[in-house]
């Protein structure tokens, strides 16, 4: 029952008050006991709140790069200390504190994520650490590696061409991010639960949004908060993959036409971990979950960024163009993209390359400190959380000479150093769908520089992160078919 339905209003203000109060003195405490250490310098912002909401109010400004870089400046360019969600938070920054974070996972650190992510993604991987993480992440990776997903490149290939036969064909203007979240939305949906055709009506993607919008910020489950839609949402959601797992136990008994390598729930359900134990139920549905979300929202958020940059930079375009057609030259009319034919596209995956080092579709992410350690002559203390940040290393230039242009020629040959470049992270906990990714991306600018050029209707329409990075009025575009 809803908490402002139990208690009159001025019971529940005293409640928050009482929250507040403890959590100030829960968070003075955690302060004061580390007074006497040598941290890194930084500031811990206002009470309870830190910094979060500055951090907050930068994302959504569109901010966040400068946000970062002041403080880097002001305090020191490897480590600095401030506040976030409630927690004492040490900052890394650079290809060093990521190669510290990303080479010390169950020694000095482990992953952390906020507790509204950990109490939305419940009993996923997200919330797996140690050997449990490990056998989890093997047997997603049984599944996500290429040598399974090089078979799907023709079933993405049609995907593709439906949704841009529905949903860009014949329009003037389209509106770019709600469109290709429809592409990367059907492509998690048919690789992961084998759901085919229009997703309009299924509740899975009506309640995504809400879902989305409640995962970063405080865990505060009242009626109203982003966070109380959000964790409906997710009820809903897993409502729905439990009935698909119900249906399909009963269809792989009965054998009736499933396979148990068509998608991965039919996987996750025929396949033991190296120990002979199987997920459960429950286990599974979270991590269908936790794959929905970040297999689709992260690559909507790569093309909504790379459509933007192919239509400020036609030099840019005209190569991808000659690229893809030279593809297509070399095969028969009508027949889909091999994965053969997606190793050939190099210049065009030099081109994401670079989108997702000047717009990654998320800021970073974060560990916990599992003892006191030092780091760059400062104590890090037991329980202080850890955030590894991707632009303290993309926007350097040191590293990538000139980092504000956008210069695809910086991945030809040998690429960037180790650890400088970092939109999928690192280490044991690296991005399990690097390669889904790849495809998806690669099979999407295949069909849609062959079908259009287009302009932009607002050349100046910024981005911003929300949780992921967006683009403020979803990016109108204006179509020109090819003839
Ligand atoms: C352009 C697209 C993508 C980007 C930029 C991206 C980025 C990231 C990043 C930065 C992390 C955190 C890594 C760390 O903490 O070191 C991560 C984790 C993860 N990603 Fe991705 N991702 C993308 C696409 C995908 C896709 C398509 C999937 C699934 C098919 C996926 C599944 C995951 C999972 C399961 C984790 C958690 C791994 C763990 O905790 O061990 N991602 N991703």
């Amino acid at each position: 029952m809803e908490l402002a339905k139990l208690l009159p209003m001025p019971e529940l203000l005293a409640l928050l008050l009482l929250l507040l109060l403890s959590l100030h003195f829960i968070t003075r405490k955690i302060r004061n006991r580390n007074q006497n250490q040598n941290l890194p310098p930084g500031s811990y912002g206002w009470p309870i709140v830190g910094e979060t909401f500055k951090f907050i109010s930068a994302a959504r400004e569109g901010s966040v790069v400068r946000f970062i870089q002041e403080r880097m400046e002001r305090y020191d360019s490897r480590v600095y200390k401030t506040s976030f969600l409630g927690d004492p938070m040490a900052v890394f920054c650079g290809p060093a504190g990521n190669k510290f974070l990303f080479s010390n996972e169950n020694k000095n650190v482990q992953v952390w994520w906020p507790s509204s992510i950990k109490k939305l993604l419940r009993s996923s991987l997200v919330n797996k650490v140690g050997d449990e993480a490990k056998m989890t992440r093997r047997l997603l990776l049984a599944f996500l590696n290429h040598e399974m997903l090089r078979n799907f490149v023709p079933k993405m290939d049609s995907i593709a061409q439906i949704h841009i036969n529905t949903h860009w064909q014949g329009k003037e203007e389209v509106v770019v991010h709600s469109t290709v979240q429809k592409y990367t939305f059907a492509l998690a949906c048919s690789l992961f639960l084998s759901i085919e055709g229009p997703l309009h009506d299924s509740k899975i993607s009506s309640r995504f949004h809400q879902f989305l919008k409640g995962l970063v910020g405080f865990p505060i489950n009242l009626p109203g908060t982003r966070f109380h839609q959000a964790m409906k949402a997710a009820n809903e959601i897993r409502q729905e993959i439990r009935n698909i797992i119900k249906q399909r136990k009963l269809d792989l008994e009965q054998k009736r036409l499933v396979s148990p390598s068509q998608d991965i729930l039919s996987h996750l359900l025929v396949t033991p971990d190296s120990n002979g134990r199987f997920l459960t139920e429950i286990e599974i549905m979270d991590n269908i979950l936790l794959l929905l979300f970040a297999g689709h929202d992260t690559s909507r958020s790569t093309l909504s960024s790379l459509m933007r940059y192919l239509a400020q930079f036609p030099h840019v375009y005209d190569k991808v163009l000659a690229e893809q057609v030279e593809i297509s030259r070399a095969k028969g009319e009508g027949e889909s993209l091999q994965w053969e034919d997606v190793q050939k596209m190099k210049y065009s995956w030099n081109v994401a390359s670079e989108v997702l080092r000047l717009s990654p579709p998320v800021t970073g992410a974060y560990r916990e400190a599992l003892k006191d350690f030092t780091y760059a002559d400062y104590t890090i203390p037991k329980g202080w959380k850890l955030h590894w940040t991707i632009c303290s290393s993309h926007m350097d230039e040191k590293i990538f000479a000139n980092p504000e242009a956008f210069d695809a020629w910086r991945f030809e040959g040998t690429g960037p150093t180790a650890y400088s470049y970092v939109p999928f992270g690192g280490g044991p906990r690296m991005c399990l769908g690097q390669e889904f990714a790849r495809l998806e991306i690669l099979v999407f600018m295949h069909h849609i520089v062959k079908r259009f050029k287009w302009d932009l209707v607002d050349p100046n329409e910024k981005f911003k992160y929300d949780p992921m990075l967006e683009p403020v009025n979803g990016l109108p575009i204006l179509l020109h078919p090819h003839h």
